[in-house]
Formats: structure tokens, C-alpha cells, sequence
């Protein structure tokens, strides 16, 4: 489970956390810098993946030249924040704490590579760049190698507990495949890249879920793609399919009674709907928000599903007075499995109906006014927060603005106390 990311200089943060739970919320105004959050777990996700600092940051081809991995959004010159150096992202996976510096090498050819990293368990460093005596250890810029010190190793002498890795390409992914590294600390350093790669990124687009799917695709893409087959697989298991249909049918006044699979002479498999009174819709005449809450039911119910979902702006599609039924969904199955989702949104409907515990998750991104960087604060910290959630309802707070008026009070005022 995730537990927190740390965005120092990425994009338009200088040093922000954001507290992570089973189900977080991010709300704030337009261009506030919530899919900026995403891209920082798009980052670290890419570590995960075992790419290079180049991949992740501009993007990976197959052979065949299709795109195996997106880039993040504004690639080589804006994932930094304007006028800085380096950028650094810290993440809590379990008891581990994840921590990278990235910069250009200005040395050589501007290329991103490796300035600082470090994975610790708990208190404990598994593995550093920098020892207790400062950087010593680690390589300038342009040398295109960087040390990772193990364990303790802190004085010249143990200078031989180390490992050499490119700097071009994150030390975890590297670190965990040489020889000389313990068994111990390869498995550690192994459930933190699996933590990292467990993070699926949803963007649904209703028109690529109509889309018939081959057999065996039982991976919903991150468009929505191979619906069909992935709904056919959780359906095979009575059990699954009940809980399934029941949602749907919560969902939509139409009244899914059934799905069935009928496959075409190309061997592709489709969807179709089977209403109460048995007529038969396809999915092709099937309404967007049905399916955007069908595809997250298959994420939610599915057998396989597990790590983070991204989901960005969750209530699209998705009628307001229906919107409690997805809030109780998510709220129940991240509750009760190896589960976690993060989303943005801009409903107030979905924040007022929001239980105490995802209350206690959900965070508002603000960009204060004359800064041009932005906070993430935790919204039940705000003063008098809890009590006027309870009066008025979180809702009209966002609607209202309240969330970032106050935000200009007590950060005005915390600002002026630092001076
Ligand atoms: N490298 C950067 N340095 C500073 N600000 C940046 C940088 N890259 C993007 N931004 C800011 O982030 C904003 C976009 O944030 P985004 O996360 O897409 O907003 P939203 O909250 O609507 O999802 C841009 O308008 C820009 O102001
Ligand atoms: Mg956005």
C-alpha cells in the first residue's frame, strides 16, 4: 500500500505531500496541479516498470513501434519546476520510504540521470547515495555512474559495500539485479518496485470500451479497451456476476438483467446487454456513463484487481444523484482489499456524500494567489473544517470556494510569521 508521495520541484510544486489511504481525493480549481500528482505517480510507476530516466520522461516504443509507455506531459523541459535544478520524488510503499533526485547532466548532453537516491525500512537505510560523511560517495554530474552505499557504510573503508549503477537509469531497478546485493535486500528492494509497478492509470474512453475484444484479454486497458472479454472472465464466477449485475442495475434505470457474449466470425468477442423485458442493447448503444461505471466495476470486483487506480475525475459521465452508488463502491471494496484509488474530482455531490474515513483522505490542491507554486493540504485539517462539514456539507464548501479562501487565510498567515 501506498502511504504517501513527496513532489519537491516537480511541476508547480516546491515541496508538497500528499497523504495517500485506501481512497484519496484530490479536489481544487482548474490548473491547480491535480494531474500534475498524477504524473508524479507516473514517474515513479515508470521506475517500477524497470525503464530508463529517458523513457519515462519521453516515452518507450515496441519493435513494431507501437507505444508501450506514454511520457509524462511536458516531457523534457517542464516536468522540472520552472528555474530549478533537480526534482525530487519521495513515496511511502508499506514500511519503505523511496526517495529520487533527478537532474540534467549539464556536463554532457542535458540528459536526465540520477542525482541522489535512497531506499529506506523504516529508520534503516538499505541502500544510499549519500553516507552520513555528506555526498562523499557520490559521483558528480557527468560522470554517468553513481554509487549506492549499503547499509551503514559511512567511512572509507567500507567504501567496497557498494555498487555501481548508471545513472541514466533509477538505482532500484539496478541495485536489486546485481550479484553482490544480499538476497535480503534484493527482496526488499523487489517489493518496492512491485509497489511502484502496481499502479494503473485509467483514462476511460467510452468509445474504445464498445470495441469487441479478443479471447483471453482479461486485462481491462487504460482506455477501457477489451471490456468485453474482461467482463466474460469476472462472469464466468456466479458469485462475481451477481455482485456485478446488482451494481449495474443500481446504476441504470434500464435494468440490466443479464450480459452476453456473442463472438463474431473474426473470432472477437462483444458485448451485449440483456434488459428486464429481453431486449438486447449492444454495447455500441449502450450510454457513456453506463459504461465508464461498468469498466470501474470490473476494477473494483474483478479477481485480479489490486495496487493503485488512478482515476481522473471520477464523476464524469456520471449523473449526480447516481454518483453516491460509485462513492459506496469504492469506499467499500478499497475498505476491504489489497486495493487503493486515487482520484480527482470536481463534484461536490461526491464530496458530500464522502465517508469519514475518505474525509480523512481527501486533500485540496491550491495555487495561492501572486505564487505561481501550489500546496496539497489534507481538507480536514483546514480550521472548523469537521464542523462545517457536518452544518453545510463538504460540497457547498468546494462549490463555495471556502476550501481556498481559507487556504489564503491560514497560508497568508503562516507565510507572514516566516518572514
Ligand atoms: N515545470 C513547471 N513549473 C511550474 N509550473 C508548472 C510546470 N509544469 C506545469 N505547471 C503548472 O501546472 C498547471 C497544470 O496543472 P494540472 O495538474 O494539469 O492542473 P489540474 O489541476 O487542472 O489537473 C499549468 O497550468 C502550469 O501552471
Ligand atoms: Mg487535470
Amino acid at each position: 500500500m501506498i502511504t504517501s508521495i513527496r513532489l519537491e520541484n516537480f511541476k508547480n510544486f516546491a515541496d508538497e505531500t500528499l497523504r495517500v489511504g485506501p481512497f484519496t481525493v484530490i479536489v481544487g480549481a482548474n490548473a491547480s496541479g491535480k494531474s500534475n500528482i498524477r504524473d508524479a505517480f507516473r514517474f515513479l510507476h515508470g521506475i517500477g516498470r524497470g525503464y530508463t530516466l529517458a523513457e519515462i520522461v519521453g516515452g518507450k516504443y515496441g519493435a513494431g513501434g507501437q507505444i508501450e509507455w506514454a511520457g509524462i506531459r511536458g516531457a523534457v523541459d517542464e516536468i522540472i519546476r520552472f528555474n530549478q535544478p533537480s526534482l525530487l520524488l519521495q513515496i511511502g510503499v508499506e514500511d519503505f520510504t523511496y526517495t529520487i533526485r533527478v537532474g540534467r547532466d549539464e556536463v554532457r548532453d542535458g540528459a536526465f540521470q540520477v542525482i541522489e537516491e535512497s531506499l529506506k525500512l523504516s529508520a534503516n537505510r538499505i541502500y544510499s547515495t549519500q553516507s552520513e560523511r555528506g555526498d562523499l560517495y557520490t559521483l558528480q554530474p557527468g560522470d554517468g555512474e553513481l554509487l549506492l552505499l549499503r547499509d551503514r557504510a559511512s567511512s572509507l573503508e567500507e567504501i567496497n559495500n557498494y555498487v555501481k549503477v548508471r545513472a541514466d537509469q533509477p538505482g532500484l531497478t539496478q541495485f536489486q539485479q546485481k550479484e553482490s546485493v544480499s538476497d535480503k535486500h534484493r527482496s526488499r528492494a523487489e517489493l518496492v518496485i512491485q509497489g511502484l509497478g502496481n499502479m494503473r492509470f485509467l483514462d476511460l474512453n467510452p468509445q474504445r470500451m464498445r470495441e469487441p475484444a479478443f479471447p483471453g484479454q482479461t486485462v481491462l486497458g487504460d482506455h477501457g479497451e477489451h471490456l468485453p472479454t474482461v467482463l466474460q472472465a469476472i462472469c464466468e464466477d456466479p458469485e462475481r456476476k451477481e455482485t456485478l449485475v446488482e451494481w449495474i442495475r443500481e446504476l441504470t434505470p434500464m435494468d440490466v438483467r443479464d450480459f452476453e457474449f456473442p463472438t463474431d466470425p473474426s473470432g472477437r468477442v462483444h458485448l451485449v446487454f440483456l434488459e428486464a423485458n429481453d431486449r438486447r442493447v449492444s454495447a455500441y448503444a449502450a450510454s457513456d456513463g453506463t459504461l465508464r461505471f461498468l469498466a470501474m466495476l470490473t476494477v473494483l470486483l474483478g479477481p485480479d484487481s489490486n495496487g493503485l487506480y488512478f482515476f481522473e475525475e471520477i464523476d464524469n459521465g456520471i449523473h449526480p444523484a447516481r454518483q453516491w452508488l460509485l462513492l459506496e463502491l469504492i469506499e467499500k471494496q478499497t475498505a476491504k482489499r489489497g486495493i487503493q484509488v486515487v482520484t480527482t474530482t470536481h463534484s461536490p455531490d461526491l464530496l458530500t456524500m464522502m465517508n469519514d474515513d475518505t474525509f480523512q483522505n481527501t486533500s485540496v490542491v491550491c495555487r495561492l494567489e501572486d505564487a505561481d507554486n501550489a500546496i496539497i493540504r489534507p481538507v480536514a485539517e483546514l480550521p472548523r473544517a469537521g464542523e462545517l462539514r457536518k452544518s453545510q456539507g463538504l460540497g457547498r464548501l468546494l462549490s463555495g470556494a471556502w476550501l481556498e479562501t481559507v487556504l489564503a487565510f491560514t497560508e497568508g498567515d503562516a507565510a507572514e510569521e516566516r518572514q
